[in-house]
């Protein structure tokens, strides 16, 4: 069946009594596609997820998944999602390989060839007890239970937490693999090297409220990116001060340095009227672009 949206959320909120957790979240995500939902701490991404998962009801508006709501459909959508919970709860007495069995028990049976490939891929030492188990060791064993069905759809909370960076490069060829298989990923993180490197598309979330949804490519050319200019001689200010979108301009050795904010094609205009020797452009991280949007959001307060 062919969905616009695997997960479509209108109006979500949620209080815990007076404290809010997310507010009016609007949100898509389109089949097929790696979703980044991105926030510092206490932002509401596990709150949206829960909800999303029925385990919190929301105070206000609605989620669907695979088009089916998620209140009244939880069995059928658990059974098609596979899901990492951001707080790992497991059975410390099992080994990990108990505790596989027991949940591919819940769903009616397992692969075991393709467990045990995962659990190689994640250097998972399936026999050992989980108590004792390091936290990293822990969320490796929570990433194979949810990646063991093979689901359609995979809901991620903070799924990089605790992994060492081999294990972390593992987890994003799985991810790729994932995508090419036509699945569908949506993981929240605050980590943001790691959403440029996986995601089709990011929400940033901030104090409960979705601040914008973009594709990694659009984020960046929002963004403010700082530019170095320089020339053969010395050129004036007044020339450049003008120019939509340039900020901060500075002068010195005929070294022009500025801050643009979007597109840089006025500025390099400007230039053009003088010799210019080189031009050097500091692109801008992932975490600048999401402290402009916060800076933005506070700004809009
Ligand atoms: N059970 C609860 N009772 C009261 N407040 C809660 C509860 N769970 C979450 N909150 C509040 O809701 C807000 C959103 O929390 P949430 O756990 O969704 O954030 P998060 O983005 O997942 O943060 P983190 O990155 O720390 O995991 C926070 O202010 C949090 O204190
Ligand atoms: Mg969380």
């Amino acid at each position: 069946m062919s969905q616009d949206a695997v997960i479509r959320t209108s109006g979500l909120t949620k209080y815990y009594g007076k404290q809010l957790g997310i507010d009016a979240v609007n949100l898509e995500v389109k089949p097929g596609e790696i979703f980044g939902y991105l926030g510092p701490n206490g932002a509401g991404k596990t709150t949206t997820i829960r909800t999303l998962l029925d385990f919190i009801r929301p105070t206000r508006g609605a989620a669907t998944v695979f088009d089916l709501d998620s209140r009244q459909s939880s069995v059928e959508i658990h059974r098609r999602v596979g899901y990492l919970n951001g707080e790992l709860a497991l059975y410390n007495n099992m080994t990990g390989e108990d505790l596989l069995r027991y949940l591919g028990n819940l769903r009616g049976g397992l692969d075991w060839k393709y467990v045990n490939a995962l659990a190689e891929r994640f250097q998972c030492d399936l026999p050992r007890r989980i108590q004792g188990l390091s936290l990293g060791n822990k969320q490796k064993l929570g990433l194979i239970q949810a990646f063991m069905h093979q689901p359609e759809l995979l809901i991620l909370d903070e799924p990089t937490n605790g992994l060492d960076p081999l294990i972390q490069h593992e987890f994003y060829d799985l991810l790729t693999e994932t995508k090419l298989a036509g699945r569908t990923v949506f993981l929240s993180s605050h980590i943001l090297p790691e959403v440029e490197k996986v995601c089709d598309r990011v929400g940033i979330i901030r104090q409960g409220k979705l601040v914008t949804v973009e594709t990694i490519e659009t984020l960046k050319s929002h963004s403010v990116r700082k530019l170095e200019i320089h020339f053969a001689a010395n050129v004036p200010k007044d020339k450049f001060v003008t120019i939509p979108g340039v900020r901060d301009i500075d002068i010195q050795n005929n070294v022009l340095t500025c801050t643009v904010v979007g597109s840089l094609d006025a500025l390099v205009k400007a230039s053009a009227q003088f010799v210019v020797v080189n031009i050097v452009s500091h692109e801008p991280s992932l975490e600048e672009i999401f402290m402009t949007y916060y800076e933005g959001a506070n700004h809009a307060k």
